[in-house]
């Protein structure tokens, strides 16, 4: 059965489009953070959605699942294939085509394989913003932020990637296309089957192009990386840089002190900015078309701030250079991370007015579980979602193995008691499905079974990614 599906794949594909052999299949079935794996009869690499629906049609007359894959830069193993059944990866990389930019109506229209970077540029061009910002966005694509409905770190003030999405292009389950490539603001037509698709991680179609939203450009920035004494000082002055800075506030983010050792110890360059070290550290971002309007935003925010004593230190970014030095101790953190060992990571979100308490319940809880674990908190605190990310103490990698399941479980409870959710940004993928399931009302998940087996009777679109497989 498979050789037959392979050859037939061939066919359509040419040699070009397939990927069959062992070595070269091997960067498809490993995962960025290195531990999920799985395997995958070949890879199929269409160029055009007409040669997606094919493979989508192919491998479902076959019964063999289908595993959509963009840059494959996610963190939980949602694009990965599975090891419990034959799959076709379906790698969206060669559909890099911008249809259209309209900066009249401010849309673009891109296929699934642009590369996030490459849809900036080209927003940039003429004039505009694509304003959806990630440490990985030199190889994320369009198809993988929409069908994870990535965050990242101008969400504050862009939202997520679902409100920058009009429309989409998508190849149904069984090989149809849906033509939704509209760009409307308004399109009260019923059920938004739009947005059902963003964020569902491949498991109801294969999201081919999206009309996406741009906005106007903001050249100008004021950055800087203050030094705080606790995380409540982080949240109280979020009130003073809304105040300031009102709707020129586009990042606050936060780097705890375990985080910023680590790209210190291995991110080439980078250079700790204050003498003294702290316990924490957030890097604020102002952007707009006038620079002194933004420097004194910036000013007078931090001048309050200093006076409240919710900064100890800040240092001011005095052109591109620094700026991008002070970036890289933010962006830096997940590759400092990943350099540095295994990791147990937990992307949660939280009502912010609760997220001090949660941070400093944290702590005693994980150590109590293993004494010594590097508790690496930072991420996107001016939207409540930090990564709870955990390296084991110097040595003892397997005991963070054996322990991860129970310090998931810690965070999680912690996390849910409060109000909170498991996964903010990164999609629940593979690794996520156990922990959702024990944690996710009845109601909610017939509701999330119905739509997929509406969508996906014979289940074989990314099986076992969002709901068990
Ligand atoms: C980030 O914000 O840097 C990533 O989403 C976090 C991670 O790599 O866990
Ligand atoms: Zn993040």
């Amino acid at each position: 059965m498979s050789a037959g599906l392979v050859a037939a794949l061939r066919e359509v594909l040419g040699d070009r489009g397939l990927v069959a052999d062992g070595d070269d299949l091997e960067p498809y079935l490993r995962d960025w953070t290195g531990t999920v794996v799985g395997t995958a009869l070949a890879v199929a690499r269409p160029a055009t959605t007409d040669e997606v629906a094919e493979v989508v049609r192919l491998c479902a007359a076959e019964g063999v699942a289908v595993v959509p894959q963009g840059g494959h830069t996610g963190l939980n193993g949602g694009a990965t294939p599975r090891h419990d059944g034959p799959s076709v990866v379906l790698s969206l990389t060669r559909m890099r085509r911008i249809r259209d930019v309209d900066p009249v109506s401010d849309t673009v229209t891109v296929e699934a394989g642009v590369v996030l970077a490459d849809l900036q540029e080209a927003a940039q061009g003429v004039g505009r913003l694509f304003p959806v910002s990630l440490g990985s966005e030199g190889s994320a694509t369009v198809g993988g932020i929409v069908s994870t409905n990535a965050g990242g770190t101008a969400v504050l003030r862009y939202g997520m990637t679902r409100d920058l999405v009009l429309g989409l292009e998508v190849v149904l389950p069984d090989g149809r296309v849906w033509h939704g490539l509209r760009a409307l603001r308004k399109d009260n037509t019923g059920y938004d089957l739009t947005q059902l698709f963003v964020g569902a991680e491949g498991t109801l179609g294969v999201v081919t192009a999206a009309v996406l939203r741009l906005l106007p450009a903001t050249p100008r920035r004021a950055t800087a990386l203050v030094a705080l004494p606790d995380v409540g000082s982080a949240v109280a002055l979020l009130g003073r840089l809304r105040e300031h800075a009102a709707e020129s506030l586009t990042t606050w983010e936060l780097v705890g002190r375990q985080a910023l050792d680590l790209v210190l110890a291995h991110v080439p360059g980078a250079r700790d900015p204050f003498a003294q070290a702290r316990p924490w550290y957030g890097l604020v971002e102002l952007a707009g078309v006038d620079q002194g309007a933004l420097d004194a935003q910036l000013e007078g925010a931090l001048g309050a701030a200093v006076e409240e004593g919710l900064v100890a230190d800040a240092v001011v970014a005095t052109g591109s250079a620094q700026r991008a030095a002070l970036w890289v101790l933010r962006e830096g953190v997940s590759e400092a991370q990943r350099v540095e060992g295994p990791s147990v990571k937990h992307d949660v979100t939280l009502p912010i007015t609760g997220l001090a308490d949660a941070v400093a319940a944290l702590a005693p809880r994980l150590d109590a579980v293993l004494p010594g674990v590097r508790l690496v908190t930072y991420g996107h605190v001016g939207d409540g979602n930090l990564h709870h990310n955990l390296t084991a103490p110097v040595g003892q990698e397997d005991a963070l193995r054996a322990a991860a399941p129970e310090l998931t479980a810690a965070v999680y409870d912690e996390v849910i008691a409060r109000g909170g959710s498991i996964s903010a940004e990164h999609g629940l993928g593979r690794t996520k499905v156990g922990a959702h399931q024990q944690r996710t009302s009845e109601v909610e998940l017939d509701l999330m079974r119905a739509v997929k087996s509406a969508i996906d009777p014979a289940g074989l679109m990314n099986p076992g990614a969002v709901l068990p497989g």
